[in-house]
């Protein structure tokens, strides 16, 4: 089995941003209290699926490396290189391998590990609930796996004023009916389900999990001058790195995977290019002027972002 589109996580951009949005995603007083309420103990065997570069092996690590093992298993070989390269640098009194392998085949016995997890992989599956199956397998009988997923539709609920621009309320309603297509489209095409955290618990149980519970993240975004916390000013540094890397290439490329799955979605054409024609006007009118303020530091935008859970399952004993 695979996925009809399965994205290259190692290409430029998409790399860029498993780096740069993982930087500040989780508060570190967050995974401490993550750790407590999924019993995480020292001395265990630990499977990381769809693990990237490993960001949740070196997350985690204080809370259970000593003497345990992580295995970080993904199907990107160029990634895999990266992760093993740099584990030295955190897995210190415990072992971090990694392995190439498609998610719906793990090459690891039944009921070999204590604690699977994920991060940001079935949203973008086919088959999400086959993905869940194989992770349950691979758990030993009163073993936890844990999915930290998000709802990205809701992000474009909040859709936020920022120095520059208020939308309005029709504007706001609008970008959320263009995302709910979108998003519908996206999961017909077999791309992934960009809400799937929402149905996570769900999902759990239908395969027999247990105990299910969920938490949500607890870093919203936002930004305001003087920009006084670490994450502000990080934001703050790669913005205009991220309006000028946008070359016509790039945005030719987002409009035309938007477009596929707003057509599958249902959406029109006419609609589209409605959209495509306001926001790309918008951009042209609004993007200078929030270079320039980012220059003067002058630039803020609200709380945003989107729901994004942690939930837990346990599969049962015996
Ligand atoms: C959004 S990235 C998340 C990486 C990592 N969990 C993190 O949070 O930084 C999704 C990862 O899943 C991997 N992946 C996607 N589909 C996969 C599949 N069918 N089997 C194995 N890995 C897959 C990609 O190569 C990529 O590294």
């Amino acid at each position: 089995m695979a996925d009809k589109d399965r994205r290259d996580w190692s290409e430029k951009d998409l790399k860029k941003h498993i780096i740069e949005a993982r930087k500040y995603l989780w508060r570190e007083s967050t995974i401490e209290r993550i750790s407590f309420w999924l019993g995480l103990k020292n001395g265990i065997t630990a499977v990381d699926v769809g693990c990237g570069l490993g960001y949740l092996g070196w997350t985690f690590w204080p809370h259970f490396g000593d003497g345990s093992t992580y295995i970080g298993l993904d199907c990107s070989i160029k990634l895999l290189r990266e992760a093993q390269d740099t584990s030295s640098e955190w897995s210190e009194g415990g072992r971090a391998f990694f392995a190439n392998c498609s998610i719906y085949s793990i090459p690891l016995p039944d009921e070999c590990a204590d604690w699977v997890m994920c991060q940001t992989l079935l949203m973008h599956l086919e088959f999400p609930e086959d993905a869940m199956n194989e992770m349950i397998r691979i758990t030993k009988p009163g073993g936890v796996i844990m999915c930290m997923e998000p709802d990205n539709i809701s992000s474009s609920l909040n859709m936020v004023s920022n120095s520059v621009y208020s939308p309005s309320i029709k504007e706001k309603l609008e970008q959320f009916k263009m995302q709910l297509i979108w998003a519908e489209g996206r999961k017909k095409l077999g791309r992934g389900d960009w809400g799937i955290g929402t149905s996570v618990p769900k999902m759990m149980a239908d395969l027999g999990l247990m105990n299910i519970d969920a938490l949500i993240n607890d870093s919203p975004h936002f930004v305001h001058p003087p920009y006084e916390t670490e994450v502000q000013k990080y934001s703050i540094e790669k913005m205009p790195e991220h309006i000028k890397d946008r070359d016509e290439n790039t945005r030719k490329l987002l409009w035309k995977e938007f477009r596929e799955c707003f057509l599958a979605g249902g959406g029109s054409l006419t609609t589209f290019y409605r959209y495509k024609k306001n926001s790309e006007e918008k951009q042209k009118q609004y993007e200078p002027i929030i270079l320039d303020q980012l220059e003067k530091k002058t630039y803020y935008h609200g709380i945003s972002g989107s729901h994004f859970f942690c939930i837990r399952g346990f599969k049962p004993e015996g």
